[in-house]
């Protein structure tokens, strides 16, 4: 598949709902019900990151039981996390930089890939790449919404998914912005809820995000 297509298949996924929930989840069996829950509450992209043992499963168990939902893998650090996450399942893949290594895994791969990028040397470095998608992290340390306004006219064709250390009251200024499509964040996740099954409270959270903008 063209980098293009690709490109246009992260958009369609990125335009679903203004958050996309970063998931660190313990155990697979809470993927499922976490998934439904963000899913009814009107979050459909989910993204799992590899940051735990769990992480596959939890994909591979989301993209086969749960309707509705699409889901993606986070943490993306080399060509075998994008060959494991891919055939567990994930429909898009996130990574919070590149390397070089990466893209060309991505390159002969046909899952869709959001790369991370901080600074305008790396943001124009992917567009050389031909990707006119990117994830900016971590979003708040690196310069927030202030540095990201600030790439907006030199850097046009590129659009955002801020994430990192971005909450539900931080989450418009970001979304306000004419390069932002949507953000990324782990608060609609909490690991308590996740511990504790509490599944109407994500569902909560999703419903309250789903309703930003
Ligand atoms: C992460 O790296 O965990 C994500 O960027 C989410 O960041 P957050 O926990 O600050 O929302």
């Amino acid at each position: 598949m063209s980098i293009e297509n690709k490109q246009k298949q992260v958009e369609s996924t990125l335009r679903l709902a203004p958050v996309v929930p970063v998931v660190i989840i313990e155990d697979a069996r809470h993927a499922v019900p976490m998934a439904r829950a963000l899913v009814a509450g009107g979050i459909p992209a989910i993204e799992v990151t590899l940051r735990t043992p769990a992480a596959l499963d939890a994909i591979k168990a989301i993209a086969e039981e749960v309707e509705g939902a699409v889901v993606g893998v986070g943490t993306v650090l080399s060509a075998k996390d994008l060959r494991a996450a891919h055939k567990a399942g994930a429909k898009f893949a996130v990574s919070p930089g590149v390397s070089p290594g990466l893209l060309d895994a991505a390159d002969d791969s046909d899952l869709p890939l959001l790369p991370g990028a901080a600074t305008a040397s790396e943001v124009m470095t992917l567009l050389e790449r031909g990707y006119r998608f990117l994830k900016f992290f971590p979003a708040v340390p690196a310069g927030g919404h202030k540095l990201l306004g600030a790439w907006a006219s030199p850097l046009p064709q590129v659009t955002f998914c801020p994430t990192g250390g971005i909450s539900l009251s931080s989450a418009p200024e970001f979304l306000s912005l004419p390069n932002v499509v949507c953000v990324g964040g782990s608060w609609l996740t909490p690991a308590d809820k996740l511990r504790n099954g509490d599944w109407s409270g994500i569902e909560a959270l999703a419903r309250e995000a789903a309703a930003l903008r």
